[in-house]
């Protein structure tokens, strides 16, 4: 076993840990980022439509404007002091990126290109802005290729394909990351005085997502195995257009664009569930929208999907009735959505340009996650405790700023933002910090439940329990949602989790580039988090955001203005029996910005 030390260990080489790899080594402090994938691979660059940012540069714009769509979008349990950092800080942080070579799109005047995206509006809701600023439908893919030459300009070291498989701790402080090198099998150890996860979400949980396969979840579950909450899990965000039955993500851009979704008798169903904004409104309006054209029978053919409509003579027809002069044609859509043209041509043989698109909600974002402050740095209780040395940024982290649903473009800028801050906050920590010295065989636990999948002789292949959890996980805990329904898929998670642990067997039992290995372990993570998710779930008793209750249909602010905080009632990382989880709700939802203007208090959210 290999020991490396570090003053920072980024753990995920997206959008966060690129920023947080970059600031932190620029402010001075030696960083290695860890990454099981090679970091132009993460899943930043499937982020497709844009990044918002109040750049004002097609029609007026605000930051603060950004800050109450952002709090209005995630149906108000948004921590107002988040959102207001991340639409404040937007613009800096896009115009960085443009300085460091990032090609975005252009307005004919040489700036910025920006487009529409749901639920961005000017003027506290009173019409759709431009606040995407993208390259075509690559925006994601550029901020990656941009992040990473800065990184390797300035000194950042890269283990690709290393795979963080424990957060080492002693005595209560992190002491850095156990991580399999995926081509020996080899555990090595990173000692650190500063941890900071950046590993993205686990939309693998579910049977349709837009999520790669490596979404499983392992730098949340990581450090909830080792104690940490995890807040707000029941808020998973299903994006509305998903290529059917794929998953494939279909960007808002193609709306932004003037696209509309349509049902089986052509009617622009969106006038209906959103008067005003209508196919702009935010993903969990639109994606209830469109299971209920489903269930009446309104899905193309009967079936359960609609479609997605960006043929140029049908956006001009729905741009002229709109009073826009505006007008499209092929060639613009060729240019502004050619990843989109590309995936259903290769795809599904439809040309979108002469066809629109078969489409269902995919499961997207996860907006909960390990609690953290503005800083990145992560926090332990409903009291914002925070753990020095330890620190997440992007989807992995729950800084709250998109509540319990988050709008388009606003994961970007979350990277981009909350990853600097965690860079910043990561070079003045380790300038005083000293470091917690390792525990006696600090790889010595998870070694052991790597040797123990390696070996197991059970009869349950990952796959079948990957499955039955995926499928159980769609039905029940999907975008509509009961309370039977929520707990047969916590009572079959439990039991899958109870199988995994006891019957287990994969095929490959070496060491190198043992991907069986590490997808079972994998799953372990994915099953963790699915437990979290359901219970999360029954435990708020309402509707809000992306948890869509059926037996509870209204948003109850009296009540569950608060976040939700599950934490493991265990110090074993990987015990031998089941493990009882405790729920807390004594965390409130910041309204430091309702507190100085009443628009930013909750209200009934109409579009
Ligand atoms: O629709 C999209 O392009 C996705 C963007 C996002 O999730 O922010």
């Amino acid at each position: 076993m290999q020991t490396h030390q570090y003053e920072a260990i980024i753990v995920g080489a997206g959008g966060a840990g690129l920023m947080a790899a970059l600031y932190a080594s620029k402010g001075g402090a030696k960083v290695a980022v860890v990454s099981k994938l090679y970091p132009t691979r993460s899943h930043t660059g499937a982020a497709q439509g844009g990044i918002g940012a109040a750049l004002g540069n097609l029609e007026e714009d605000k930051p603060l404007w950004h800050a109450f769509d952002t709090v209005k979008g995630g149906d108000y349990l948004v921590d107002q002091n988040a959102a207001w950092v991340l639409a404040n800080e937007a613009i800096d942080a896009v115009i960085e990126l443009e300085h460091m070579g990032l090609p975005f799109d252009r307005t004919p005047d040489g700036r910025i290109s920006q487009r529409r995206f749901g639920g961005h509006t000017s003027n506290f809701g009173e019409k759709p802005v431009r606040r995407a600023c993208h390259t075509a439908d690559r925006t994601g893919h550029m901020i990656l290729q941009t992040l990473y030459q800065q990184c390797i300009k300035h000194n950042v070291e890269f283990f690709d394909e290393f795979q963080c498989v424990d957060l080492i701790m002693n005595d209560g402080r992190p002491a850095g990351i156990v991580a399999v090198s995926m081509e020996t099998g080899e555990l090595h150890v990173f000692h650190a005085k500063a941890t900071l996860f950046a590993t993205g979400g686990w939309g693998r949980i579910w049977s349709v997502t837009s999520n790669a396969h490596s979404l499983t979840g392992d730098g949340a579950a990581v450090v909830f195995r080792r104690g940490i909450p995890m807040q707000d899990m029941e808020f998973f965000q299903f994006h509305p257009t998903g290529i059917y039955k794929m998953g494939i993500l279909i960007t808002e851009g193609v709306r932004g664009e003037g696209g509309v979704l349509i049902n089986r008798h052509g009617e622009r169903f969106m006038e209906r569930y959103a008067p005003s904004i209508k196919d702009l409104a935010s993903r969990d309006v639109i994606s209830r929208a469109i299971y209920l054209e489903i269930r009446n029978g309104n899905g193309i053919q009967g079936k359960d999907y609609v479609y997605l409509d960006v043929r140029p003579e049908t956006v001009n027809r729905y741009l002229a009735e709109a009073g826009e002069t505006r007008r499209i044609d092929r060639d613009y859509i060729e240019k502004k959505l050619p990843d989109i043209l590309d995936f259903c041509r290769t795809y599904l043989g439809i040309d979108p340009v002469k066809e629109p698109m078969p489409i269902q909600p995919t499961a997207h974002y996860a907006m909960g996650g390990i609690p953290t402050n503005v800083n990145a740095e992560v926090v332990i209780d409903a009291n914002w405790t925070v753990l020095p040395g330890l620190y997440a940024a992007g989807e992995c982290a729950c800084v709250s700023c998109h509540g319990a649903n988050r709008l388009g473009t606003n994961s970007l800028v979350d990277l981009v933002v909350f990853g600097r801050r965690g860079g910043m906050a990561i070079a003045d920590y380790v300038k005083h910090a000293d470091y917690t010295p390792l525990p006696p065989n600090p790889a010595g636990q998870v070694e052991a439940e790597l040797n123990r999948i390696r070996n197991s002789s059970g009869k349950t292949r990952p796959v079948e329990l990957r499955q039955k959890m995926q499928s159980i996980m769609e039905a029940h805990v999907g975008v509509f949602r009961e309370e039977k329904g929520m707990q047969d898929a916590l009572d079959c998670v439990r039991e899958l989790k109870e199988r995994y642990r006891t019957d287990l067997t994969i095929d490959d039992r070496g060491y190198k580039f043992n991907t069986d290995l590490l997808e079972a372990w994998e799953l372990g993570c994915l099953l963790d988090l699915a437990e979290v998710t359901a219970l999360s779930a029954l435990t708020r008793k309402e509707s809000r955001g992306g948890h869509s209750r059926e037996d509870y249909r209204e948003r109850d602010d009296e009540n569950w203005l608060v976040h939700t905080l599950v934490t493991r009632k265990t110090d074993e990382p990987y015990p031998q029996g089941p493990v009882e989880l405790e729920v807390n709700l004594d965390k409130k939802v910041d309204m430091s910005l309702a507190a100085e203007d009443p628009r930013f208090a909750p209200k009934a959210r109409t579009y």
